[in-house]
């Protein structure tokens, strides 16, 4: 049976876990070929490259620490080379730095900017040298964009908020290539980093209309969606899948 994606090659940053891991594999159950990158975690992202692999799609995992450009940039052409072509690119690998106002230093903000604003810039610009008609850039915000109810949450919110800029900026440009470029901005979503059963869940819980956290496969539901052939029509846009966070 034909899938949506059969014969697309994806690439999403970040994908050995977390939400990175279920839009790989989610990609891969669409019928794409799906290269990720990584930072520390090799285990976790060759545990991921063999499951699309056993589901018959090609993958491939590479290391490539987001806030090095080089790296980035290397880690794209890689992939094209090996897999042939580039169709989809996910922005995901983010850094989650937070603190008081007065106790952030210089190097937290940089490291923030260089891996949830740079990077998605410069994967970007490597990725759509390789991208043809109907190429996809799905970057991966957050709701603290839109709504910043705790503390400490600066540096984060602002490189966040700093996507919705690119993702309307990369839209308008790469229209005329039917290229579309797309932000989903995920809510609370049962991670590593953020657990459904960590100590603010319930206050977390209650912000949210569904009344709970999403699972990793919530979020990369969307992000299938959007790159599928259905979502042609779809650029600019911020999609929220943060359970009603944001209302
Ligand atoms: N979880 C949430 O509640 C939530 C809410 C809103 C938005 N988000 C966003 O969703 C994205 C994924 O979050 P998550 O919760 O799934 O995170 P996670 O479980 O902590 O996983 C992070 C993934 O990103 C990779 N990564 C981190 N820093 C990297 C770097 N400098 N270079 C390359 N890869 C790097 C990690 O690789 P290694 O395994 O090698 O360390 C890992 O695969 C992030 O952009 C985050 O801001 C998450």
């Amino acid at each position: 049976m034909n899938k949506a994606l059969d014969g697309k090659v994806a690439l999403v940053t970040g994908g050995g876990r977390g939400i990175g891991a279920a839009v790989a594999l989610r990609l891969a159950e669409e019928g794409a070929d799906v290269a990720l990158t990584f930072q520390q975690n090799q285990q976790r992202a060759d545990d991921v490259v063999e499951q699309i692999k056993a589901a018959g799609r090609r993958a491939m995992a590479v290391r490539a620490d987001s806030s090095d450009p080089a790296e980035v940039v290397d880690a794209v052409d890689r992939v094209a080379g090996e897999l042939g072509r580039l169709d989809i690119l996910v922005n995901n690998a983010g850094a989650f730095l937070l603190g008081p106002l007065e106790q952030l230093s210089l190097e937290e903000f940089d490291q923030t900017v260089a891996v949830n604003v740079r990077a998605p810039f410069v994967t970007s610009q490597a990725a759509v040298r390789h991208m043809s008609s109907g190429g996809r850039i799905i970057n991966i915000g957050s709701n603290m964009a839109e709504r910043a109810v705790f503390p400490g949450f600066s540096l984060y919110a602002m490189s966040k908020t700093a996507l919705i800029g690119l993702t309307k900026a990369l839209g308008r440009e790469l229209g005329g290539r039917a290229i579309t470029v797309n932000l989903v901005n995920p809510g609370p979503t049962d991670t590593e980093s953020n657990p459904a059963d960590g100590p603010n869940a319930d206050t977390i819980n209650g912000f949210t209309a569904l009344g709970r956290y999403a699972t990793p496969t919530d979020v990369a539901a969307a992000v299938a969606f959007l790159a599928s052939p259905g979502a042609r029509y779809i650029t600019g846009s911020t999609v929220n899948v943060d359970g009603g966070f944001t209302i």
